[in-house]
């Protein structure tokens, strides 16, 4: 693990206007940065970063947070991948915290794994522009039309027709024969050591951070005598159930056009990315594992699957969809003319044919099995139930309720059959599955036509508005100092206790805190309570609200949230609307009766949740005399309080 001292230094040093400035031209437009949105295509600005808060936001795809989380985003790093970027971007040198010997020795194994891999991505790279690699590689590469650009991109590469050039030439480099081995870059037969890649095209594999995992190699041409492709074999870097090809080339395009071409082979994605289609990963050959579809589902929920020619119809290939579909994803397919692969079908063709052909053919999965299963077999009323079976099998794997109503009544239209009778074929089979499933804890398949409906949820909604506004209170006022009326009780010359209204100046959050704390009432949203602590604590430290001393410690949904509500305040200096005066400022009696007001809605809410909440109990433990008398304080204090409010109203 990277120690806290590195990543607190990251923090401080990392400016997130430098950091975004690597991937998004920006502009400086008032206090803030503008830009084209690097996750939308757009023409007018809605990106913005600001560098006084230290955090982003995209308005047009509602994306934001911290320089962490833009690193997340757009490179799809993991969080720790995130802080070593920044750390090596600015020199900062990366710590690890104590691990057990074992984790360091895997950690160092595979360090030391992926520099092999890396030394050999580049020694292949090289021999592609030897005079071997250009008479023999480099030319048949180029017979298949296969450009410098995309040559370059995927950093094909080519190993030469020698027994062990290449492994002589590591260890004279420096690096460990072990090593070599564990990579399979190496094959030691009888303390002789062999190159894996002897006279092959070579496509080095990438993870989604574009480290290398491992490689494919191509023979050059074709024989009858030798695997036409050879690969890596498992190492503790190259899983081949875990890595797609092209997902590093294709990561950001894929988030760009919500949508991820699944095609089959290595050149099927290097000739789509040569036509101009980039959103394109393939399985490299295997039926579509779940580790995969999570790989893809962490950039875009659809999938097109791209199928060659003469691969429909194959079974295998449409179970993979019912994996996609257990993962509440979207597929489509596309089949390609017989005897067409991507890669043949893409080259020649302008990119403008290629997108409107995969535009008409692409077929929603449910319409391509009806027309894939029935063939012409419809007037035959065995197969026909087979079919239908088959279809709402695929259709009790998607577990959004509205996306399967719509499926069941495409199927009954289809199929010419009732919905009545699909519903009940699907009951049947998702509690048999249900059965299933109960043994392993996977998961859930509630039966569809129970919906619970949700008696909480105004309630909840409304509460959860109320806490949020709290939240935008302090975070766009916090530090202003404002008159607030105050209810004084004193006593007048007779004795009488009255009630007087005197104004009292505060600054919000001095309000804020004042108030929530009189009925010792907390946030029922755990984000909002942990937000609300920490602005709390910042204006205790810093006696006024600086984002960027607490964003890092929120959780990342914790910092949307902060974001989102401080850069909607920003949204109106995007298009200079400040200078026009179009944008008012809250006053300082509105914001004022704002303030009490939110409170004071609050205090009754969060009251209204604890008397209810009583109620309950007392009704489960019979009674309960403490219980109650809280539940009459409770009450009465919500009267009060009520009173209050419609004063202020
Ligand atoms: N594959 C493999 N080993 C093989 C054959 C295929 O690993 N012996 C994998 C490769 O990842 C290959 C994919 O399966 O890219 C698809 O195979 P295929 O369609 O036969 O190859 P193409 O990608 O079309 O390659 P080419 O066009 O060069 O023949
Ligand atoms: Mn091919």
């Amino acid at each position: 693990m990277i120690s806290k001292r590195t990543i607190e230094k990251v923090f401080e040093t990392a400016l997130v206007e430098e950091v975004v400035g690597d991937f998004v031209q920006l502009k400086k437009s008032g206090s803030n940065y503008k830009g084209l949105s690097p996750f939308t295509e757009e023409r007018t600005p809605s990106f913005m970063v600001s560098p006084a808060k230290q955090i982003w936001k995209d308005f047009s795809s509602g994306k934001g947070g911290t320089v962490i989380t833009f690193l997340m985003e757009h490179e799809q790093y993991t969080y720790p991948e995130a802080i070593r970027y920044i750390a090596n971007k600015y020199n900062i040198e990366v710590e690890e915290t104590q691990r057990t010997p074992e984790q360091v020795s895997d950690d160092n194994e595979k360090e030391s794994l992926f520099l092999v891999s890396e030394y050999a991505k580049n020694y292949f790279k090289k021999n592609l522009f030897s005079d071997e690699g250009k008479t023999v590689a480099l030319s048949y590469l180029k017979e298949r039309k296969f450009d410098d650009e995309v040559i370059g991109k995927f950093e094909i590469g080519y190993s030469v027709n020698n027994n062990n050039d290449f492994s002589k030439d590591a260890l004279s480099a420096g690096y460990k024969i072990n090593f070599l081995e564990k990579t399979g870059l190496t094959i030691v037969k009888d303390s002789s050591n062999i190159d894996r890649f002897r006279g092959r095209i070579i496509f080095p594999i990438k993870s989604m951070s574009g480290r290398i995992l491992g490689f494919g190699g191509r023979i050059l041409g074709s024989s009858k005598n030798i695997a036409k492709y050879i690969n890596s074999p498992e190492s503790l870097i190259y899983q081949k159930s875990k890595v797609l090809y092209g997902i590093y080339e294709g990561k950001q395009s894929i988030v760009k056009n919500d949508n991820c071409f699944l095609v089959e082979g290595y050149t099927d994605v290097i000739k789509m990315h040569q036509c101009g289609i980039t959103n394109v990963v393939a399985s490299s050959g295997t039926s579509l594992t779940e580790n995969q579809i999570r790989l893809i589902n962490r950039l875009t929920k659809n999938i097109t699957v791209v199928f060659d020619g003469d691969a429909a119809g194959s079974r295998a290939a449409l179970r993979g969809i019912d994996l996609i579909l257990e993962n509440g994803m979207n597929v489509k397919i596309c089949n390609l003319p017989e005897n067409d692969d991507p890669d043949s079908f893409v080259t020649n063709k302008k990119l403008r044919e290629v997108e409107s052909y995969f535009e008409e053919n692409s077929k929603d999965f449910i319409v391509y099995k009806a027309s894939l299963l029935l063939g012409n077999s419809e007037n035959d009323p065995v197969k026909k139930a087979g079919v239908i079976r088959d279809m709402v099998e695929s259709i009790s794997k998607i577990s959004d309720h509205i996306k399967r109503e719509i499926y069941i009544k495409e199927c009954s239209n289809i199929m010419d059959i009732s919905e009545q009778v699909i519903y009940s074929t699907l009951a049947q089979i998702i509690k048999k599955d249900f059965n299933n499933k109960k043994k392993k804890p996977l998961k859930q398949f509630e039966p569809i036509s129970i919906v619970k409906p949700d008696k909480k949820k105004n309630h909840v909604d409304k509460l959860y508005e109320l806490e949020r506004k709290i939240i935008e209170i302090l975070l766009l006022y916090g530090n202003e100092l404002i008159d607030f009326e105050e209810e004084v009780f004193s006593k007048n010359e007779d004795g009488i206790s009255e009630t007087k209204l005197s104004s009292r100046s505060l600054k919000v959050f001095e309000k804020v805190y004042m108030d929530l704390h009189v009925d010792e009432m907390e946030f029922s949203n755990q984000d909002f309570k942990n937000i609300y602590f920490n602005i709390i604590d910042c204006f205790n430290e810093y006696k006024e609200i600086n984002i960027d001393k607490f964003i890092n410690q929120l959780s990342e949904k914790q910092q949307l949230e902060v974001t989102n509500i401080v850069m909607d305040n920003e949204k109106y200096f995007l298009h200079d609307w400040k200078k026009n005066n179009i944008y008012p400022k809250t006053k300082q009696d509105t914001l004022s009766q704002f303030t009490v007001e939110t409170i004071l809605n609050l205090r009754c809410y969060l009251i209204d949740m604890k008397v209810n909440g009583f109620k309950d109990q007392s009704y489960e433990n019979s009674i309960n005399s403490n219980l109650l008398e809280e539940v009459v304080n409770y009450s009465n204090l919500k009267k009060l309080l009520s009173e209050k409010l419609n004063r202020v109203l």
